[in-house]
C-alpha cells in the first residue's frame, strides 16, 4: 500500500502527518518506509534527527541516477535510512531536489518514482510519500507512484477555495495517469473543537459531498515537542489525545483496505 500525502498549500500537516501515520503503522509492526519528496526535508528531520549535510542523499541521488545514461550509469538504486524507531525507514530528502527538478521535467522522468516504488513495495508492508507544497514534478511523480491520497485541511476558507481546485487536479491525474488512485479522503488537522466556524465549514463540505473523513486531529503544543525531539507522537507520549487521534486515524485508514 502507497500512500501519498498531499495539499498544496503549505503548513496544513503534510509532514506532521505522513510521519506520524508513519510512526503509527510502524508500531504496529507493519514494515513501514517514509519517502520524503520535499527539499525542505521536513519530514527527514523529524524521523532522522539530522540536519543540512548531515543528511545522507536519499531520494535526489535516486533522481540524478535517472538522469545519468551510458554504459557506466547505475540505474535504480536508493540509499534508504534506518531511523532509531523499530520497523520505520526513510528514503531522504536534500535541497538538491530544488536544482534537480527542472532537468527531471525537461526529460519527462515523471514515472520513475512509480517504477521504484514498485520495487520498494517488495520489501516493505505501507509506504508513505511526504509531498512539497506544490503541484510540481514530485507531487505529480507521488501522486501517479501512489494508490491511495490523503488530503489534510486546515478549515480555513481560504483552504477552501483550493481544496475544490485540489481535488479537480486529482480527478484529472486519476484519469490521464493513475486509474487506480484512491482518494481515502480529507483529514481536518489543527481542529478546533469549541469554535463554530469550523465545525460549520466541516458540515458544508459534507453536504457538498466531499469525503471528510470522521477523525479530527486536535491543535496541541505536542506536536511542536515532539518535532523538537524528532519522536514520533506514538513513542514520546502514547496517551496523549492528538496520538490517540493518530492512532483512530489510521485504524480507520487500514480499516478501509
Ligand atoms: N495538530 C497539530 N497541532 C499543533 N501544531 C501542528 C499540528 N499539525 C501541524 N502543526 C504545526 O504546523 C506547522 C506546519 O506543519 P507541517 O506538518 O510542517 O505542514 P506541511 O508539511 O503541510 O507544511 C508545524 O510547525 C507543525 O508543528
Ligand atoms: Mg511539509
Amino acid at each position: 500500500m502507497r500512500r501519498v500525502v498531499f495539499n498544496q498549500k503549505g503548513g496544513v500537516g503534510k509532514s506532521s502527518i505522513a510521519c506520524n501515520l508513519a510512526a503509527v503503522s510502524a508500531a504496529e509492526g507493519y514494515r513501514t518506509l517514509l519517502i520524503d519528496l520535499d527539499a525542505q526535508a521536513n519530514s527527514t528531520h523529524y524521523l532522522t534527527g539530522l540536519t543540512g549535510d548531515d543528511i545522507p542523499v536519499g531520494i535526489a541521488d535516486f533522481f540524478k541516477q535517472t538522469l545519468a545514461s551510458g554504459p557506466f550509469a547505475k540505474k535504480g538504486k536508493v540509499d534508504i535510512y534506518e531511523t532509531p524507531f523499530d520497523n520505520l525507514h526513510v528514503v531522504t530528502a536534500t535541497a538538491e531536489l530544488a536544482e534537480l527538478q527542472p532537468k527531471l521535467e525537461q526529460k519527462h522522468k515523471i514515472n520513475k518514482l512509480r517504477k521504484l516504488l514498485e520495487e520498494l513495495a517488495e520489501d516493505y508492508d505501507r509506504i508513505y510519500l511526504d509531498t512539497p507544497p506544490a503541484l510540481n514534478f514530485y507531487t505529480v511523480s507521488a501522486l501517479i507512484a501512489a494508490d491511495r491520497v490523503l488530503i489534510p485541511f486546515d478549515c480555513d476558507s481560504f483552504s477552501r477555495q483550493a481544496l475544490y481546485g485540489l481535488m479537480q487536479e486529482i480527478e484529472e491525474l486519476k484519469e490521464d495517469h493513475n486509474e487506480d488512485l484512491e482518494v481515502e479522503g480529507i483529514v481536518v488537522n489543527q481542529f478546533q473543537p469549541r469554535a463554530a466556524l469550523p465545525q460549520q465549514l466541516l458540515d458544508e463540505l459534507i453536504a457538498e459531498g466531499l469525503p471528510v473523513l470522521p477523525v479530527n486531529l486536535m491543535s496541541s503544543v505536542k506536536m511542536r515537542e515532539s518535532h523538537q525531539a524528532c519522536k514520533p507522537l506514538i513513542f514520546l507520549d502514547p496517551r496523549h489525545k492528538l496520538s490517540q487521534q493518530f492512532l483512530e486515524l489510521h485504524q480507520l485508514l487500514e480499516s478501509g483496505e
